[in-house]
């Protein structure tokens, strides 16, 4: 097992890579501890939980709404969970956004901590302490910044993802290499077929690597005021995808970083060949779907993206795999840019 500290102010998160989740209840209080989780996740792995109230939501992107969150403030109300009390998060992403923005609300804070279940999750959504619920169409609109104490990230628990979930995965782990480990990146290049099969050995050291960029990043700009940006390479287009599309947030991902690549090329910024070969990695695991949006829906999409500031945005473009930077740039320059890229097709 590994494990990677997440420093910030007045906050150690211990994410715990390798570790069995089974072992989870070793690591909570004797009582006032509820947990959170999903009915899929509940369905595969409710048997094995600890014995404290488990309270269930739906899975996916419908849960993540207000609704749900005073739903669970009331049931935890009921359980007679006070201050000193703990949530649990057993999930993916969708889950320990839940988890996390409820303890950071729920009697002003009370302690969490979570049991990482996707890939996406254990390599992205569960280390940084950002959490929090949609509101409408717009993602992510309502958090905050929160560290749970600990997150456990069991590759044993990928072997039951579906396909799609892994796969999705996968977009955000090849975009941590692009930003931040060029090492990371190659070992994907070379172990196509063991990542296929899912192999734990290997899942643990790729995920080991994706968190120990994030923790890095996110001791230093907890917040998000200068380099926790890079974290969005492909989010930006990817985003205006995943809601025009409805893809999972992965392959929209991937999208949105084959334009982020297009443009860095365009811009003078990114070597042709280093290009060819991210896309040709995204290919090589079918992570690339057409993906138009249409002219008219990207301004608008673009513009209820909670980065855009003003008229401008921060925009990551690619230098090189494991190298990127931010810019501010009009936002007018974005939809230009796309609107070429339509043209040309
Ligand atoms: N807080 C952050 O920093 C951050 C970063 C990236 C993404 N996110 C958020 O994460 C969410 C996406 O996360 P996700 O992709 O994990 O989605 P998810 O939580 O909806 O999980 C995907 C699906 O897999 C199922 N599942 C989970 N674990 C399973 C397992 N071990 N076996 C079988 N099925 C399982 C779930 O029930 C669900 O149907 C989005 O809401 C996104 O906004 C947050």
């Amino acid at each position: 097992m590994e494990k990677i500290s997440v420093k910030t102010e007045g906050a150690v998160s211990d994410i715990l890579i390798g570790m069995k989740w089974e072992g989870v209840g070793n690591m909570l209080p004797g009582s006032g501890v509820a947990i959170i989780t999903d009915s899929n996740v509940n369905r595969i792995y409710g048997e094995k939980f600890p014995d404290f109230p488990v309270f269930v939501v739906k899975p996916g992107e419908v849960s993540k709404k207000l609704e749900d969150i005073e739903f669970l403030a009331e049931r935890l109300l009921e359980s007679g969970i006070d201050r000193s009390g703990f949530i649990l998060g057993i999930g993916g992403g969708v889950v320990c956004d839940i988890a996390g923005f409820l303890a950071s609300i729920y009697m002003r804070g009370i302690r969490c901590a979570y049991v990482s279940s996707t890939l996406l999750s254990q390599v992205d959504a569960s280390t940084g302490g950002k959490n929090g619920v949609n509101l409408g169409s717009t993602k992510n609109l309502l958090g905050c910044f929160r560290q749970p104490e600990f997150v456990i990230c069991d590759p044993a628990m990928l072997q039951t993802l579906p396909e799609e979930e892994y796969f999705s995965g996968l977009a955000e782990l090849i975009k941590t290499g692009i930003i931040g480990n060029r090492k990371l990146f190659e070992i994907i290049e070379n172990n196509h077929e063991r990542i296929i099969r899912r192999d734990a050995e290997l899942l643990a050291m790729l995920i080991s690597m994706a968190v120990g960029v994030k923790a890095s990043v996110v001791s230093e700009d907890e917040k998000e005021g200068g380099l926790r940006r890079i974290l969005n390479f492909g989010h930006t287009f990817g985003h205006a995808i995943e809601l025009y599309k409805s893809f999972r947030h992965g392959y929209a991902v991937a999208s949105g970083m084959e334009l982020a690549i297009s443009f860095s090329v365009a811009k003078g910024y990114l070597p042709v060949d280093e290009s060819e070969r991210i896309l040709n990695l995204l290919k090589s695991f079918k992570l690339l779907r057409r993906h138009e949006v249409p002219l008219s829906q990207i301004g608008v999409l673009l513009r209820h993206d909670k980065k855009k500031i003003g008229d401008d945005m921060y925009f990551v473009f690619a230098q090189g795999i494991g190298k990127v930077t931010v810019e501010k740039i009009p936002l007018n320059e974005i939809i230009e840019f796309y609107r070429g890229g339509l043209a040309s097709r």
